[in-house]
């Protein structure tokens, strides 16, 4: 049977008052609707139909790299009536599916577990049991345990509130019955909703068996209706995470004070220290240390390299054996060869730094190409932009820029040349010479200084 997934993400979100949509706030950095839509495509499913109301322009944008079908629901009349939205566009002998655009974590082998018990005659709900089930609907059983009902916590009486085993809102059933069921909802309950969840009595009444399928963990279907239920579940998240990190080998000083938006893969005994923040695809070769409060995006760092405290990395690829920092920011189109030096308040932009070179204080680098063992002295700056273009700066082996220089690009240093402290140099520079480009100091002899004058 095919599976036809529904994703219900058309709510305003009105607790977590914001201007974006609630379904596109982010968990790690990634809107939670993107990892419902990933769910969706992990699972195979032969369509996806995200059903939208509130805001449903701005998430359609937001999400246009997905190949979706966008299902508009313009009034909110219910989970029932969202889901109702999509069906025209879903054959009878398939499995639909129903996801949350706000229930971002749940995990694939547990919606295939879900999706293992579903046939012509048996819906699949995903329940959990709850410590605290306040706000979500109860599962209700008879007395050999089969489930008969679902009862919103608005509807239920005081004996029903007791039970402890919640409603997760995901189902899995044939779009024929779904068909057949839907029409058939009314409206005439505490919150004047078409739910969805009365389709269980239903199913019930039909003689169907509803089996259900526990989740593994709160988190996995902890839906977000607020900034506290989002920062709750990142800090869940991102221990997970965290634990990932230490079981795959690396230590961290402080797994609560790490965060991963991406993906982070990393060789034997890396070291990562407080406040790391790690973006996008993050590589980290063997014995790397990081140093607290350090940012990287994007990156590869190779075996052995120190990153120390305050520095930002950014699409950069670092080789072997670098050191780097503290402070300093290397970004996009930084690429370090082994052993490379950078120093504090130093600025990598789109530069390429050969083998054992070194720029170690309060330095500009940007759209520049050196080559091995280069000194570039503190306080040097490649001038790379003319106010229209961007031009090169091509520094060859062994070249020694003294403190404070201004390369004025596009300008070439020729291998082994040595540039003398204060220059500003708007011309190639030949191998092995010295150039000094900075006026002659002049010496007054019995020089007096002025004095003040008596009042
Ligand atoms: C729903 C379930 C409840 C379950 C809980 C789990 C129903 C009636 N109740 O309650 O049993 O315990 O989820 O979190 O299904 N939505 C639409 N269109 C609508 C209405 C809702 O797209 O017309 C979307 C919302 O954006 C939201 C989701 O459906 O993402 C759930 O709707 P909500 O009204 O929050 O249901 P709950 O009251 O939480
Ligand atoms: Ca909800």
């Amino acid at each position: 049977m095919k599976l036809q997934v529904v994703i219900l993400a058309a709510g305003q979100g009105t607790r977590m008052k914001s201007k974006l949509p609630k379904v596109l706030h982010p968990l790690a950095g990634k809107p939670f609707l993107e990892y419902v839509v990933d769910n969706a495509l992990a699972l195979n499913a032969h369509n996806t139909h995200v059903v939208v109301g509130h805001g449903a322009e701005v998430v359609k944008k937001h999400l246009d790299h997905y190949s979706v079908d966008w299902v508009e629901q313009t009034e909110q009349l219910g989970t029932g009536h969202a889901v109702a939205q999509a069906l025209p566009a879903i054959e009878d002998d398939s499995v639909v599916l129903v996801l949350y655009g706000d229930v971002p974590l749940t995990s694939k082998e547990t919606l295939e577990e879900l999706l293992g018990q579903v046939s012509a005659n048996s819906l699949a709900l995903l329940t959990v049991n709850l410590s605290n089930p306040t706000g979500y609907g109860r599962i209700v059983r008879d007395e050999r345990g089969c489930v008969q009902a679902i009862v919103e916590e608005k509807d239920a009486s005081d004996e029903q509130r007791k039970i402890s085993e919640g409603n997760t809102g995901i189902l899995a059933v044939s779009g024929a019955k779904l068909k057949e069921w839907l029409p058939k909802l009314s409206s005439d309950n505490a919150q004047g909703e078409y739910y969805l969840t009365d389709t269980i009595a239903m199913a019930a009444a039909d003689g169907m068996e509803v089996v259900a399928v526990s989740a593994k963990t709160e988190e996995e279907v902890q839906g977000i209706n607020s900034r506290q239920q989002q920062a709750a579940l990142e800090r869940w998240f991102q221990l997970q995470q965290a634990n990932a990190l230490m079981v795959a080998g690396a230590t961290l000083a402080d797994p609560a004070r790490v965060d991963i938006r991406g993906k982070v893969s990393t060789g034997q005994d890396v070291f990562i220290d407080v406040n790391a923040v790690f973006e996008g695809d993050v590589l980290l070769g063997n014995d790397v240390k990081i140093g607290p409060n350090v940012q990287i995006i994007n990156s590869s760092i190779g075996d052995g390299v120190t990153i120390h405290a305050n520095s930002v990395i950014e699409n950069a690829e670092i080789s072997a054996d670098c050191q780097i920092g503290p402070y300093a920011r290397l970004r996009p189109g930084t690429r370090l060869a082994e052993n490379a030096k950078i120093g504090n308040f130093v600025e990598i932009k789109q530069a390429d730094i050969g083998p054992g070179s070194k720029v170690n204080h309060l330095s500009y680098v940007g759209d520049a190409k050196l080559g091995r063992d280069v000194n570039i002295g503190a306080g040097t700056i490649t001038c790379n932009y003319d106010g229209a273009n961007k031009h090169l700066t091509d520094i060859g082996d062994g070249v020694f820029i003294g403190s404070n220089s201004a390369l004025v690009a596009p300008i070439k240093v020729e291998a082994g040349a040595t540039v003398g402290a204060g220059s500003t140099l708007s011309a190639d520079v030949e191998a092995e010479a010295l150039v000094v480009a900075r006026s002659k100091a002049r010496v007054i002899r019995d020089w007096k200084r002025p004095v003040k004058k008596p009042k």
